[in-house]
């Protein structure tokens, strides 16, 4: 998939305005959050999944880097004060700690809007159909918002100090960050012209490394260090945290981790060939260690 982050990262420096603005400091926070080393996991499904589908790349590009950039302002409002209080973010000082609370919060709400405009833009349309256009920043919009990201940051925020069940864990950890790699996965199925069959597949697919995905963020933040993960550890415990790690012990969470990868890998099976790369990539997702 390090196929794609090149191109990736050249249309995300290319979506941000260029030239000279009163509202520099804007402009710079988000770059400076968007152009810091992330792994791009998200971007690089958009394509894939484009790709399996029988679509070019280039053509899901506008989505895949539409949904970096929800993911980085929500990373970007995560590390804030008033969530987890980070302070450290893809191997820097988080943004706010750069541009300060006011000018974080702000890239944060003006990288979402940007995130709109590049799906909607004329270029987009012109590419892959208003309808295409259209229904990829619905997906977006649903799995990022009231009953999908934030939400599921919001149960994160509820069950800090509480002592909550498996199934509370399971929708937090399906809406904070399964339901990004959901919309990461069906966008580029649906800029691709794929069928309903398929998007539901890559909804699967997306749904099991999804919450394989923070289970294992979970069990990095116990088991790894701040200088391999870029940001800092041992922040869910000190926020008190509901996590699996914290609720089950790390040796489960591996064998869960396992669980839903090999479930993920199953959902592929709707797809007649070329399913290796993705396959592949959910192992990687597993075994990462940042
Ligand atoms: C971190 O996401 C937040 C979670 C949803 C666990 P990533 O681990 O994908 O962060 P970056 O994009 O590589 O910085
Ligand atoms: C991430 O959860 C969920 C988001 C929507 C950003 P975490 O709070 O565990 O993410 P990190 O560990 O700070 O990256
Ligand atoms: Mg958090
Ligand atoms: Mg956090
Ligand atoms: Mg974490």
């Amino acid at each position: 998939m390090t196929e794609y982050i090149d191109l990736i990262n050249r249309k995300l420096k290319e979506s941000l305005p260029s030239g000279e603005y009163r509202e520099q400091v804007l402009l710079d926070a988000m770059d400076y959050s968007l152009s810091l080393p992330g792994k791009r996991v998200r971007p690089c499904l958009t394509l894939a999944f484009c790709e399996l589908c029988g679509g070019e790349a280039e053509k899901a590009l506008p989505f895949a880097c539409a949904v970096e950039m929800i993911h980085t302002y929500s990373l970007i409002h995560d590390d804030l004060p008033c969530m987890d209080n980070d302070d450290f973010r893809r191997g820097k000082p988080s943004n706010h700690k750069v541009y300060g609370e006011d000018f974080a919060l702000l890239a944060g709400d003006a990288l979402q809007s940007a995130a709109y405009g590049l799906m909607l833009c004329d270029d987009t349309v012109n590419a892959v159909g208003a309808e295409r256009a259209a229904r990829a920043a619905y997906v977006l919009s649903q799995k990022s918002g009231t009953l999908g990201m934030v939400g599921g940051q919001v149960i994160d925020l509820q069950s800090e100090g509480q002592s909550v069940g498996i199934d509370v864990l399971r929708e937090m950890d399906e809406k904070k960050t399964a339901a990004l790699i959901e919309a990461a996965c069906m966008m580029g199925c649906i800029a691709a012209g794929a069928s309903e069959e398929q998007i539901k597949a890559a909804e699967q697919y997306a749904y099991y490394i999804g919450v394989a995905f923070q289970i294992v963020d979970d069990i990095l933040d116990v088991t790894s260090t701040t200088e391999e993960l870029g940001k800092a550890v041992g922040s869910d415990k000190l926020n008190e945290k509901s996590t699996y790690v914290s609720l089950l012990g790390i040796d489960k969470c591996r064998e869960l981790a396992q669980e839903y990868t090999d479930k993920a890998i199953a959902a592929l099976s709707a797809f007649d060939e070329n399913t290796a790369k993705l396959k592949d990539f959910a192992y990687k997702l597993r075994d990462r260690k940042k």
